[in-house]
C-alpha cells in the first residue's frame, strides 16, 4: 500500500532550462509515497520519458572531476574482477564510463540523441533508445547477449521497474553480472536531502527495496558498496542466484541491517523526514532572507536538486541574484520555475559574490577546493545539507 508522506509543492521539469522566462511553464505536483509492502519510495506523478529525456537533455555526466574519477575507478574494478567480453551501459549519457573501455567491448544505450551522438562520434556503439523490452528484443535479434550490464543514476528514472529488470534478466548471460549505482535512501533521509526528489527521480532506492524487486527474477545482490558520490549512493553488485562463483558478502546484510535500524521499514520514519524537510525549508528561507539584505548571493551549480529547493522553498530572483554552471547547455537560461538566470561559470562572478549557495552540494569537496581564493577573500558558502547553515570549509 502506497502511503503519502511529503508534499514538495508544484514543480517544473527539473532539467527544462529555457532561454526566456516562461511564465506559464507547466508545473506538476511533487508528492512522495512509501510503499509499506515493497518498501519502495516514489513520487506519484509520472511524466512520460519522451517529455523529459529527448534530444535537448542538458545533463552531462562528465561535468565534474569527482564523477570522472568515479567512473574511471569502477571501470578498472570491472575489468579486473569481471573481465566482461561485452559490457552494456543503460543510460550512457556523454560516455563518462564508456570512455574507459575498449570500443569493441562496450555498447551504450542512451535515449537522449544529443548525448548519444557524443559517444557515437567518439566511435562507441550507442543505441539511441529507451531501456525496455523492445530495445532488448532488438539486441537479441543481433545475437547480443551481454555478460555485464552497468547502470548509474538511470534505473530510478524509469517508471516500469518490472520491465526494467525483466529486460535485464532476458539480456544477461548465465553467469552475467549487473552493477547499478543510485542515490541511497538511507543517506537521503539522514541528510534531509528532500531535493533528491524531482520529476526525473521517480524512485530513491534502498537495499531493502532493491532486494524486493529482484525477488521476482533470477537475480540477487551479492555485494554493496557505499559511495560518497551524489550525496551518498549505493553500488549494488547483482548476480544470478545459481551463479556460485561469487559469494554473497556480509556488506549486504550490513546495509540491510543499517536500513532497518534507521527505520526504513516504518512509515513513521518518513513522516519524521517530512517534518524535518519543512523545517529545513523555513530555516533556509530565513537564512537567505537575512543574508540578502546587504549581500550578493549567487547559486553554485544549476542542479536539478536546486530546482526542487528553489520551488519548494519559494526562493526567487529577489533572493538569489544568479546561478553559475560549467554546462554549456544550461548557460544563459533560467532556473526552471524562477526568473533566476544561469551564467557561464567565471572566477570574476564568484569573486564579486559574498555568498555562494551550494546547488551542487554533492560536489562540496571539489567545489570548496576550487574556490579557496573566494573563501580567503572573506566569502562563504550557504548549504541546506544536512541543515541550513553557512560554511567556510
Ligand atoms: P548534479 O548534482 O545533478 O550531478 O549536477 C551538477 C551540476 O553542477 C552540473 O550542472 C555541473 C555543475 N557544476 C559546476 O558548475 N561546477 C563544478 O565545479 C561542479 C562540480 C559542478
Amino acid at each position: 500500500m502506497n502511503k503519502f508522506f511529503l508534499n514538495l509543492g508544484r514543480q517544473p521539469l527539473a532539467n527544462n532550462f529555457t532561454s526566456y522566462y516562461k511564465k506559464n511553464q507547466p508545473k506538476y505536483n511533487l508528492k512522495l509515497f512509501f510503499n509499506t509492502k515493497t518498501k519502495l519510495v516514489s513520487i506519484s506523478k509520472r511524466i512520460p520519458s519522451k517529455i523529459m529525456f529527448n534530444n535537448k537533455y542538458p545533463y552531462r555526466s562528465s561535468m565534474s572531476v569527482t564523477m570522472q574519477n568515479s567512473f574511471k575507478k569502477v571501470s578498472i574494478l570491472i575489468k579486473k574482477k569481471f573481465k566482461p567480453k561485452l559490457l552494456l551501459e543503460i543510460g550512457s549519457n556523454d560516455g563518462a564510463l564508456l570512455k574507459n573501455f575498449n570500443k569493441k567491448n562496450v555498447i551504450g544505450i542512451e535515449p537522449c540523441k544529443n548525448l548519444a551522438n557524443i559517444t557515437k562520434k567518439l566511435g562507441y556503439k550507442t543505441i539511441s533508445n529507451y531501456w525496455n523490452s523492445k530495445t532488448v528484443s532488438f539486441l537479441l535479434k543481433k545475437n547480443q547477449k551481454v555478460d555485464l550490464i552497468y547502470s548509474s543514476n538511470t534505473l530510478t528514472h524509469i517508471s516500469d521497474l518490472n520491465d526494467v529488470f525483466k529486460s535485464i534478466d532476458t539480456l544477461l548471460t548465465k553467469n552475467g553480472i549487473l552493477i547499478i549505482e543510485d542515490p541511497s535512501l538511507l543517506e537521503c533521509l539522514k541528510k534531509t536531502s528532500y531535493d533528491q526528489f524531482y520529476n526525473e527521480h521517480i524512485y530513491v532506492f534502498s537495499a531493502l527495496a532493491v532486494e524486493n524487486i529482484l525477488k521476482k527474477f533470477d537475480l540477487e545482490i551479492f555485494d554493496i558498496k557505499n559511495l560518497k558520490i551524489h550525496g551518498g549512493s549505493l553500488r549494488y553488485f547483482i548476480k544470478r542466484k545459481k551463479n556460485k562463483k561469487f559469494k554473497v558478502k556480509n556488506t549486504v546484510t550490513k546495509q540491510l541491517k543499517a536500513e532497518i535500524s534507521f527505520g526504513l521499514k516504518k512509515y513513521s520514519t518518513y513522516k519524521r523526514f517530512s517534518v524535518k524537510s519543512s523545517k529545513s525549508k523555513k530555516d533556509l528561507l530565513k537564512l537567505i532572507k537575512k543574508l540578502k539584505t546587504n549581500n550578493n548571493i549567487i547559486g553554485y551549480g544549476a542542479t536539478a536538486k536546486a530546482v526542487t529547493v528553489l520551488n519548494y522553498c519559494k526562493i526567487n530572483e529577489n533572493l538569489i541574484d544568479a546561478f553559475v554552471d560549467t554546462t554549456l547547455d544550461k548557460q544563459n537560461k533560467y532556473m526552471p520555475g524562477t526568473k533566476i538566470k544561469i551564467l557561464k561559470y567565471s572566477k570574476n562572478i564568484i569573486l564579486k559574490a559574498n555568498y555562494l549557495f551550494l546547488g551542487a552540494w554533492n560536489f562540496k569537496n571539489e567545489i570548496l577546493k576550487k574556490e579557496k581564493t573566494f573563501i580567503k577573500k572573506g566569502g562563504a558558502f550557504i548549504t541546506h545539507i544536512p541543515s541550513p547553515k553557512i560554511i567556510k570549509n
